[in-house]
C-alpha cells in the first residue's frame, strides 16, 4: 500500500491507497490557525506532527494493508516558513501562505532587478522570501540562528527521513528557486539574504527524498524499506491526483484559497497577468495559476458571522440559478493575489438596500468568488493556456448552485470526480508510487472518472457578463479610496 498526506490550512488528511492507487481508507486531523495580529497567519508544526502520528495511528489500527506500506507522499499548503536551528529545533511558528505581514519586504523584492526573471513570478507577500527578510528585521535573534528554512511538506519529509529535502513544486514558491532551471538560485538567495546551506536539497516530487526513519518504521510496526518520495506543494498534487500534467488540463479548485490551474507543457512566465507559474510535480513539466486567497473563506467568514452552517446558507438559495442581484461582494478578505497583488485590498459589500437579506448577500459572496475565479480565468487566458472543460474539487464544490454559477460565469462546463475526491492527498499517494517504481506518471496519474458535465446556463450569461464589469469597477473604486 502507499499513504498520501495532504498537509493543508485547516488540517491534514491521510489516505492509504492499494497498488492500483485505488482508495482503501483514508482519515482527517484539524489543527488550529492563529492570528495574533492583523494579517498574521501562524501554526505550530508541532501540530501537525501530532496530527500525523495520530492518522496513522488510526490507519494502523483500521486497515491491515497499512502492514504492507511502501511509500509515503507529502503534498503541503504552500510557501510556509518553517525555520529551523542546527539541531532540527523549530525557532518560531510557521508563517503561513495567507499572512500578509511582509508585503513591504514582498514589494521591494519584487521591484529589484532579476527577481522576476529569475523566479518567474512576482513575489507576492504570501511568498517565503519575504517572510525571511521580515524575520531578518523584526526578530533579528531568531534570524541568526536558522540553521534551514523548511516549507511544510518539506518539514513533513524531516520527520519522515531525517533529511532536508524539498520537491521542485513546492521550492518554486519561496522566490528563491530560478523556476525554469529547477535549482536555488544564488542570485535570489543572494538578494533575499540567504544561503544555499539553508536551503534543502532538491528532488524531483517523483523522486524517492529517502527512506522512512527506523524510529518510526518500528513505531508503525514496519519492518520493510518505506520510500519517501520527494512530494509536492498542494496545487502541484492535486493536478497529479486529478492527472492534469498536459496541456490543456486543468481544475478550478474552492478550498480555503480558489485556485484555477492549467498544466502546460513548457516555461513560459508571465508575472505581469499575476498568475503564478511553477514547476510541476513531475520531471520537465510546469502548470501556470490564478490564486485567489480566500473562496471557502469567504463564506465561512458569513457563516460566523451569521451563525448559519456554509451548507445551510447556500442550501437556502435553492437549487436554479439566479440572476445576478444588485448587492455585489468583493471577496478581498486578506488582500488578493490573481489578477490585484494587492494586500491593502479588503471586502466590500455594495447594493445594500432595506430588503436585503441574507440570501442576497449569501448570493453576492457565492458570485464574488465567481467572478474572483474570472479574473484568474482571464489572466491564465491572456498566457495562452486553453481550457475548454474544467474539473471542480475541494470543499466548496458540495454546493451544486455554487458549480452551476461558477460554469456560466466562466462559461465552461464543469466536471466532478464522481467517487469521492482526494484531491491532493491522492496525488501525493500517486507522488509515491512512482518513486517507487510502481509505474510511471503517465501511467499512475490518470483522470479519474467523471460526473456529466455541470453546463453554463446561457440565458443568465450576459446578465454575469454585466455584473462582473461592476464587480471590476468596485474594486477600481475601492482602491482609489484612502483607507
Ligand atoms: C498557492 C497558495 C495556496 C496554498 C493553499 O500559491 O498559496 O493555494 O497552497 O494550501
Amino acid at each position: 500500500s502507499y499513504l498520501g498526506l495532504d498537509l493543508g490550512t485547516s488540517g491534514l488528511r491521510a489516505l492509504l491507497v492499494d497498488a492500483d492507487g485505488q482508495p482503501i481508507g483514508a482519515t482527517e486531523r484539524d489543527y488550529p490557525l492563529s492570528h495574533p495580529h492583523a494579517g498574521w497567519s501562524e501554526q505550530d508544526p508541532a501540530d501537525w506532527i501530532a496530527a500525523l502520528d495520530s492518522a496513522v495511528e488510526e490507519l494502523r489500527a483500521t486497515y491491515p494493508q497499512f502492514a504492507d506500506l511502501r511509500g509515503i507522499g507529502v503534498a503541503g499548503q504552500m510557501h510556509g516558513a518553517t525555520l529551523l536551528d542546527a539541531s532540527d529545533t523549530v525557532l518560531r511558528p510557521c508563517i503561513l501562505w495567507n499572512d500578509s505581514r511582509s508585503h513591504a519586504e514582498a514589494a521591494a523584492l519584487d521591484r529589484t532587478e532579476k527577481v522576476r526573471d529569475l523566479s518567474g513570478n512576482i513575489v507576492f507577500p504570501g511568498f517565503t522570501a519575504p517572510k525571511l527578510e521580515w524575520v531578518r528585521t523584526h526578530e533579528p535573534e531568531i534570524f541568526e540562528r536558522i540553521a534551514k528554512v523548511l516549507l511544510p511538506a518539506a518539514y513533513l519529509n524531516l520527520y519522515l527521513t531525517g533529511d532536508h529535502v524539498a520537491d521542485m513544486s513546492d521550492s518554486a514558491g519561496t522566490s528563491w528557486l530560478d523556476v525554469g532551471q529547477r535549482c536555488w538560485s544564488d542570485d535570489l538567495l543572494a538578494l533575499g539574504h540567504m544561503r544555499r546551506d539553508q536551503m534543502p536539497r532538491l528532488v524531483e516530487g517523483t523522486e524517492a527524498a529517502g527512506t522512512l526513519r527506523p524510529a518510526l518504521a518500528q513505531r508503525w510496526g514496519l519492518s520493510q524499506t518505506v520510500t519517501v518520495a520527494g512530494g509536492a506543494g498542494d496545487n502541484a498534487a492535486a493536478a497529479c491526483g486529478i492527472g492534469a500534467l498536459n496541456e490543456g488540463q486543468g481544475f478550478v479548485s474552492l478550498g480555503t484559497s480558489g485556485v484555477l490551474l492549467a498544466a502546460r507543457d513548457g516555461y513560459a512566465p508571465a508575472p505581469e497577468t499575476a498568475v503564478h507559474t511553477f514547476c510541476h510535480a513531475v520531471p520537465g513539466r510546469w502548470y501556470q495559476m490564478g490564486v485567489m486567497l480566500s473562496a471557502t473563506a469567504s463564506l465561512n467568514w458569513f457563516s460566523r458571522i451569521t451563525g448559519c452552517k456554509p451548507a445551510d446558507l447556500t442550501a437556502e438559495l435553492g437549487p436554479d440559478l439566479h440572476r445576478p442581484g444588485t448587492v455585489r461582494f468583493l471577496p478581498y478578505l486578506s488582500g488578493e493575489r490573481t489578477p490585484h497583488n494587492d494586500s491593502t485590498a479588503r471586502g466590500l459589500f455594495s447594493g445594500l438596500g432595506s430588503g436585503t437579506g441574507r440570501t442576497d448577500m449569501t448570493r453576492a459572496i457565492l458570485e464574488g468568488v465567481a467572478f474572483g475565479l474570472r479574473d484568474s480565468f482571464e489572466a491564465l487566458r491572456a498566457t495562452h493556456a486553453s481550457l475548454d472543460e474544467l474539473i471542480a474539487i475541494g470543499g466548496g464544490t458540495r454546493s451544486p448552485y455554487w458549480l452551476r454559477l461558477i460554469a456560466t460565469v466562466l462559461d465552461t462546463p464543469l466536471r466532478l470526480p464522481e467517487s469521492s475526491e482526494f484531491g491532493a492527498a491522492l496525488g501525493a499517494a500517486r507522488l509515491a508510487m512512482v518513486a517507487t517504481g510502481q509505474g510511471d506518471e503517465e501511467s499512475v496519474m490518470t483522470p479519474p472518472h467523471l460526473s456529466a458535465p455541470i453546463l453554463p446556463v446561457p440565458e443568465t450569461r450576459a446578465a454575469f457578463d454585466e455584473a462582473y464589469e461592476s464587480f471590476r469597477q468596485a474594486y477600481a473604486w475601492q482602491s482609489s479610496r484612502p483607507m
